[in-house]
C-alpha cells in the first residue's frame, strides 16, 4: 500500500518539477516534498510501522524516489540557469566588428565661421591676412590714426589703459599702421581680431568683441573701388547681391569717411522691426585713407592712396543668425553654441 502511494507521489512530484515556471516555484516544490516536514518525510515516518524486511525494501524505494526527484530538480535548475544566461547574452550582444562611434564632433564658434569665410573671400581677391597684438601702443591705436591726445574722437572709445602706458586696443585699425610699415605699398590686407572697450555690458554691448579691419593701398584708388569691394564682401557673406548706400561718417583716419548701409535683407527696404522701419541697415564704416595716416605708415600720400574699412564681426554674426543678445556669443554655453 505504501509502495503504491510512494510511486504515485514521486511521479506527481517529478511532473510538477518539470512544469515549474521559475526558480522560486521550483524551490517551493522542493521544500514541500523533500523538506524536513515534507511529504517524503511523512512517508518515512510511516515506515516505522512496517516489518523489518518490508521496511528495508520500502526504504530503498524511498531513497530511489528521493534521488530521482533531486535529479529532476537539478536538471530543471540547470535549464533555468541556461535560459537566464541566454537572455542576458541576447540583451548584451554587440558586434565587435562595427566601427566605434567616435568622439562627438565639435563646431566652430559662429564668429570664427564668419571670420574664416571673409578671410577666404579676401585672400581670393589678393589680400593678406594680418594679426596684430591685443596690447597696443597709444601711438598705434590713436596718434598714428590721426587721433591726437586732445582729440574728442578719443572719448568715443572708452579705453582700458595699462599701467605702463600701453592699452588694450579699442579697434583693429592699429593693424593698418603695422601693415603699412611692415609690407609697404601696394598693400591689400585684412586684420580680424579681438578688441576691448570699457563698456557697461548689456544685450548689445560687450567689453570684448570682434572686428575685421581692411585696407587697400595702390595708385589712384577711388570710392568706386571701395564700393566694389564692399559689395563683393557683403554679397559673399549674405549669399545674394545687396544694395548699398554711403552716408557721410566721421573718422579721423579717413577722408572722406562713410557709413555704409545695406538695404534691409529682411524686408527688402519697405521697413520692418529689424531695420527700425528705415529700410536700411548700418553695417560698416569706411573711407579713403587720410594722408596723415599714410605718412605715419611710411607711405608717400602723393604717390599712393587707398581705402579702409572696419567691420564689426560680432555685430555681423548677430545679424546673420538673428541673435538678439551679444552675451550669448561670449558665455560659452554649449546649448547655444551647438546650434552652429
Ligand atoms: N576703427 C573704427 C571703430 O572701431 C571703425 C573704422 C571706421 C575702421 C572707418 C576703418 C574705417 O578702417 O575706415 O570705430
Amino acid at each position: 500500500m505504501l509502495e503504491g502511494k510512494l510511486e504515485e507521489l514521486s511521479q506527481g512530484a517529478v511532473a510538477r518539477v518539470r512544469a515549474a515556471a521559475n526558480a522560486e516555484d521550483l524551490e517551493a516544490i522542493r521544500v514541500e516534498i523533500l523538506g524536513r516536514k515534507g511529504t517524503l518525510a511523512a512517508v518515512s515516518k510511516d515506515m516505522g510501522k512496517l516489518a523489518p524486511a518490508e521496511r528495508a525494501r520500502i526504504g530503498k524505494l524511498l531513497n530511489a524516489a528521493k534521488q530521482g526527484l533531486e535529479a529532476a530538480i537539478e536538471e530543471r535548475k540547470k535549464a533555468f540557469a541556461a535560459a537566464a544566461l541566454q537572455k542576458r547574452l541576447d540583451r548584451e550582444w554587440m558586434d565587435m566588428t562595427l566601427p566605434a562611434p567616435g568622439p562627438r564632433p565639435g563646431s566652430l564658434h559662429p564668429i570664427t565661421q564668419i571670420q574664416m569665410e571673409i578671410e577666404d573671400l579676401f585672400t581670393s581677391l589678393g589680400f593678406t591676412v594680418l594679426s596684430g597684438p591685443e596690447v597696443e601702443t597709444e601711438f598705434n591705436n590713436f596718434d598714428a590714426l590721426n587721433i591726437p591726445s586732445d582729440h574728442p574722437a578719443r572719448d568715443m572709445q572708452d579705453t582700458f589703459w595699462l599701467e605702463d602706458g600701453n592699452l588694450l586696443r579699442t579697434h583693429t585699425s592699429p593693424v593698418q599702421v603695422r601693415g603699412m610699415k611692415r609690407l609697404g605699398p601696394p598693400l591689400r590686407m585684412i586684420a580680424p581680431g579681438r578688441v576691448f572697450r570699457n563698456e557697461e555690458v548689456d544685450a548689445s554691448h560687450e567689453h570684448t568683441f570682434y572686428q575685421l579691419e581692411g585696407m587697400m593701398i595702390d595708385r589712384e584708388v577711388s570710392i568706386a573701388h571701395l564700393v566694389y569691394y564692399m559689395k563683393t564682401l557683403l554679397g559673399g557673406i549674405f549669399h545674394r547681391s545687396v544694395t548699398v548706400r554711403l552716408r557721410p561718417g566721421y573718422f579721423p583716419f579717413v577722408e572722406p569717411g562713410f557709413e555704409l548701409d545695406i538695404k534691409c535683407l529682411i524686408c527688402g527696404g519697405d521697413g520692418c522691426p529689424v531695420c527700425k522701419q528705415s529700410g536700411w541697415l548700418e553695417l560698416l564704416p569706411c573711407g579713403l585713407v587720410h594722408p596723415n595716416v599714410l605718412r605715419n605708415g611710411g607711405i608717400d600720400p602723393d604717390q599712393w592712396n587707398g581705402f579702409a574699412f572696419g567691420l564689426g564681426l560680432t555685430r555681423l554674426a548677430m545679424m546673420r543668425y538673428v541673435i538678439d543678445d551679444i552675451r550669448l556669443l561670449q558665455g560659452g554655453d554649449l546649448r547655444f553654441l551647438r546650434q552652429f
